[in-house]
């Protein structure tokens, strides 16, 4: 694991995170949201990016790249809507389909959590996660995730929410 880290994004990475996304973009597909298609390119990525450093400038977001020891971007992971009045931010992550199963969504999701206690003073971590993204819901069970049960009276729901108490 030492081969990784996990690091803020940086306004340099738009190759790297074109690379990264492009690579996994079929693989990304098949397991949540698919992207516009205009984010496949450098100036989509560009204002990504841009999109993502602002948010975290206003504390709404922070978002992370995992890199392996040869600086490639490997992962991505963010804290999202962060909310300080609330105290509440949700957690979104991503891996390179050949390096699944190494544990890296469980580093980047640790890294994550530290930092909503450390850099953000939260009180909760919130987690939407595809019933049948079964290695998601690992990941957020190894890191304590609680499921949240849905209200009695709520219609079925495509997604299960994980909620964490810091
Ligand atoms: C979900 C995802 C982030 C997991 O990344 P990862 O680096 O493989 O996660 P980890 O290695 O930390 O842990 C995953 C665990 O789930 C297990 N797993 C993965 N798919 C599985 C499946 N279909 N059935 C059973 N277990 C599964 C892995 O074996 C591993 O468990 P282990 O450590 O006990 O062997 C990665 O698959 C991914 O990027 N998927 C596409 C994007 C996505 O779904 N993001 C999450 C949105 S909520």
């Amino acid at each position: 694991m030492a081969r990784f880290k996990v690091r803020e994004l940086r306004s340099t990475d738009v190759d790297g995170l074109l690379a990264f996304e492009v690579r996994n973009r079929e693989w990304f597909e098949s397991q949540i949201d698919a992207r516009d298609p205009a984010f496949y390119s450098v100036q989509g990525v560009g204002e990504h990016i841009e999109e993502y450093l602002c948010g975290l400038a206003q504390g709404a977001w922070h978002p992370f790249v995992i890199e392996d020891a040869d600086e490639r971007i490997v992962g991505r992971a963010n804290l999202k809507s962060i909310n300080p009045a609330q105290g509440v931010a949700q957690v979104g992550y991503r891996v390179d389909q050949q390096l699944c199963g190494q544990g890296l969504a469980t580093l980047a999701l640790k890294h994550l959590i530290q930092q909503a206690q450390v850099r953000w003073q939260l009180r909760q971590l919130v987690a939407y996660v595809f019933k049948e993204n079964i290695g998601s819901r690992k990941v957020l069970d190894r890191c304590g995730f609680l499921l949240e049960e849905p209200a009695a009276n709520q219609p079925a729901q495509s997604e299960y929410c994980l909620v964490l108490a810091l």
